[in-house]
């Protein structure tokens, strides 16, 4: 059976997050595939993961909740093994995420759940299970917290990490010892709440961030450079209408083209395209294990574009001509709230 054959990224695209778990920096987002970003071809996406994980991109971010995530990422295990042994499937990270209603969190309730997800992926054990809270009043979310760790000693999760969870409640759950690898939260160049103060409490407690949104869903890109400002009807996927309210509160269409047109001038510089040096600028950050880059599967791909982030690193001068066009945005934590606010009643 022939070895599956990874290309070569760098060793600096890879790391640690756990002593044995080693995630792509730029990990491939599903959310993409959940029907909210337009008709996902089952069997062409599950082939173009082979594309990814080839390309060097090993490590998946899902949710229970992003419609057949879970399912393409059994089926393409599945094929994987077939094709090149089950030994394959030790270079593939699936990273996934419960988001439950809140109210009581019995055990036998977690259990199912994980279980749920153990089945669709074809896992043993789910690598990274990372957990999202719509209510911080509703308490219960210690309970199904604790109920993760006795289901990671039981060895059906590998890691426990959060999704959203402000630096208030990432402390209280520390505070409770529950061991947390990772928070996944909204971070690009218009959204920098991270730096606030989430990034240097992860920072000092062993806690790796994981970005999402780094592209606004694609505005971040040499598309929208020099374009007029879209409709509604333009933003046809739920990514873009997200992060273009983002942008309408951070500053308007006015100041992201001043962004884009910096951004095209450092890129130019590096000889890289404007969403690399988005991404890059958020991989340097303090605290940040990873971006998440979402993947729309098998309608289109960016794979070698986006691997040339390994391969530059932006100087002083570049941070320098960024922060004087951030620096005329509105201040988004006091706007929004810290990260995960925008997900819940202040
Ligand atoms: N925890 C949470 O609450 C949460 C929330 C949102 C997202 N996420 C995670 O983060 C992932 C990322 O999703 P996102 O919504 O934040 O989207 P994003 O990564 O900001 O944008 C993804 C889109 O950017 C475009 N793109 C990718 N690489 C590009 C490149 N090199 N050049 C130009 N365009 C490029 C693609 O558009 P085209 O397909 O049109 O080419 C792609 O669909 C999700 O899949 C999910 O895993 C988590």
């Amino acid at each position: 059976m022939p070895k599956i054959q990874l290309m070569n990224l760098p060793a600096s695209s890879y790391i640690q997050i756990a002593p044995d778990l080693k995630i792509c920096r730029v990990l491939n987002g599903m959310w993409q595939v959940s029907g909210t970003h337009g008709r996902i071809p089952a069997a062409r996406a599950v082939e173009s993961m082979f594309d990814y994980v080839e390309a060097g991109f090993t490590t998946w971010d899902l949710a229970d909740h992003y419609g057949p995530a879970e399912d393409f990422m059994g089926t393409f295990r599945q094929k994987l093994a077939d094709r090149h042994g089950s030994n394959a499937l030790d270079q593939v990270q699936a990273l996934t995420k419960w988001v439950p209603q809140p109210g009581s969190m019995p055990r036998n309730l977690v259990k199912q759940n994980v279980d749920k997800a153990r089945q669709r992926m074809g896992a043993e054990a789910i690598d990274l299970m990372q957990f999202h809270w719509w209510n911080y009043r509703d308490r219960h979310y210690i309970d199904a917290l604790k109920h993760l760790v006795d289901l990671k000693t039981e060895g059906a999760i590998r890691h426990l990490g959060l999704t959203n969870f402000d630096t208030r409640h990432l402390t209280l759950v520390l505070d409770h010892g529950i061991p947390i690898v990772s928070n996944q939260v909204q971070f690009s160049l218009i959204d920098r709440r991270p730096l606030v103060q989430l990034a240097q409490r992860c920072q000092s407690h062993d806690v790796h961030l994981l970005a999402y949104g780094t592209l606004c869903g694609g505005l971040i890109s040499e598309s929208y450079l020099g374009q007029p400002e879209p409709s509604a009807w333009d933003l046809t996927t739920a990514s873009l209408r997200k992060y273009k309210n983002m942008v309408d509160t951070w500053g308007g269409w006015s100041l992201f083209q001043d962004l884009l047109k910096q951004l095209k001038a450092i890129a130019t510089k590096h000889q890289v395209s404007v969403s690399n040096v988005a991404v890059r600028y958020v991989l340097e950050q303090p605290a940040v294990a990873g971006v998440i880059v979402g993947t729309r599967l098998g309608v289109s791909q960016h794979i070698d574009e986006n691997a040339r982030v390994f391969g530059f690193e932006l100087d002083a001068e570049d941070y320098e001509h960024l922060e004087a066009v951030i620096g005329r945005s509105h201040d988004l934590f006091e706007r929004i709230g810290d990260c995960g606010d925008e997900y819940r009643q202040r």
